[in-house]
């Protein structure tokens, strides 16, 4: 951290954890619909993704139960967001952060993570983040400085979501909640918030968004798709015990033109991952009909997407 006015004594928990969630959650209006759909703006956290809350809840709990030690490396398989989550907490907490990701994920994410002060280490893409999983199990066999936060089985993962973002949207949305719809990526996000929103209102429905081109839960072979950070080839094990009540099958075609109208339309910067939840998130409000309340995350920024599809089509012309 280089702000002055985040800086704090070693001893002291940085500044920075106060800006994470407690995150708006946006009226969306969509007038040929007639539907309003509700947004947890997550892409308003520090780094730029729903990620900074489970970088900071598990890393201050690794803190509290002594498995973070003054020369502890922190390792992760990660797509990218939880990278510059735990690049940006890990640093600001003192630790070395070291970053696996697939070649695939996108090269502005890389450098948040390298401008955070991560180490990277990439892995060829063809498997997923089984590969990664894998690799980073290896290195923490040999290196006993090594601490793994596990996104993709530690239940704090989910347990936070039932904690903040899940209360947080409760607070947020008076009446009844109709629907919560989410992709997954840990299944984090989609357990969490479904148990907290589940808990207070029982006939909720809860909807798993995932892309068309590898709909896992729809019983298809993951392929390639272009909506980053979401089904990365595996079904992972938050998601097992969710009760989740259909998937929502988005094309990623129909994710970067929702990804785009968000920006043109509502003026909100938001990735891809976040077009294709609100595409699941307008047809699930059509299904229930008049008066649902449906609500889904804005994942992360669009800043991150600048090599991808999401800003290929320029439509600039030129004098
Ligand atoms: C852009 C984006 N969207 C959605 C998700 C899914 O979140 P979760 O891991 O909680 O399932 C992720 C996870 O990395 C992500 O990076």
């Amino acid at each position: 951290m280089n702000s002055p006015a985040l800086s704090a004594p070693a001893t002291a928990l940085p500044p920075l954890l106060a800006l994470i969630g407690r995150t708006p959650l946006v009226p969306l209006h969509f007038p040929e619909a007639g539907v309003t759909i509700h947004a947890k703006a997550e892409f308003l956290n520090p780094s730029g993704s729903i990620k900074d809350r489970l970088a900071a809840c598990i890393l201050l709990d690794a803190r509290e139960r002594g498995l973070l030690k003054p020369d502890s490396v922190i390792l992760e398989c990660t797509s990218g967001n939880t990278g510059i989550a735990l690049a940006m907490v890990g640093t600001a907490l003192g630790y070395r952060v070291k970053i696996l990701m697939s070649e695939s994920a996108s090269v502005e994410r890389r450098h948040l993570m390298r401008h955070f002060g991560a180490e990277l280490q990439l892995f060829k893409a063809d498997r997923g983040y089984i590969t990664g999983i894998e690799i980073s199990e290896e290195i923490a066999a040999r290196d006993s400085r090594i601490f793994l936060p596990r996104q993709f089985a530690n239940p704090l993962n989910a347990q936070d979501h039932v904690d903040h973002t899940g209360r947080e949207i409760l607070a947020q949305l008076p009446g009844h909640i109709s629907a919560f719809v989410s992709g997954y990526g840990t299944g984090g996000t989609l357990n969490g918030c479904s148990r907290a929103l589940r808990a207070a209102h029982p006939d909720i429905k809860v909807v798993a968004m995932e892309p068309a081109e590898a709909a896992m839960l729809s019983g298809e072979s993951p392929c390639c798709h272009s909506i980053e950070g979401v089904a990365g080839g595996y079904l992972p094990p938050l998601l097992k015990g969710v009760p989740i009540d259909w998937p929502e099958k988005v094309a990623s075609a129909d994710a970067l033109a929702m990804t785009r109208r968000l920006a043109r339309d509502f003026g909100l910067l938001v990735g891809t991952s976040s077009g294709a939840n609100v595409v699941a998130a307008l047809r699930t409000a059509q299904k229930l009909g008049p008066g649902a309340q449906v609500v889904t995350i804005l994942c992360d920024r669009a800043e991150r997407y600048y090599s991808t599809k999401l800003f290929a089509d320029t439509g600039d012309s030129s004098v």
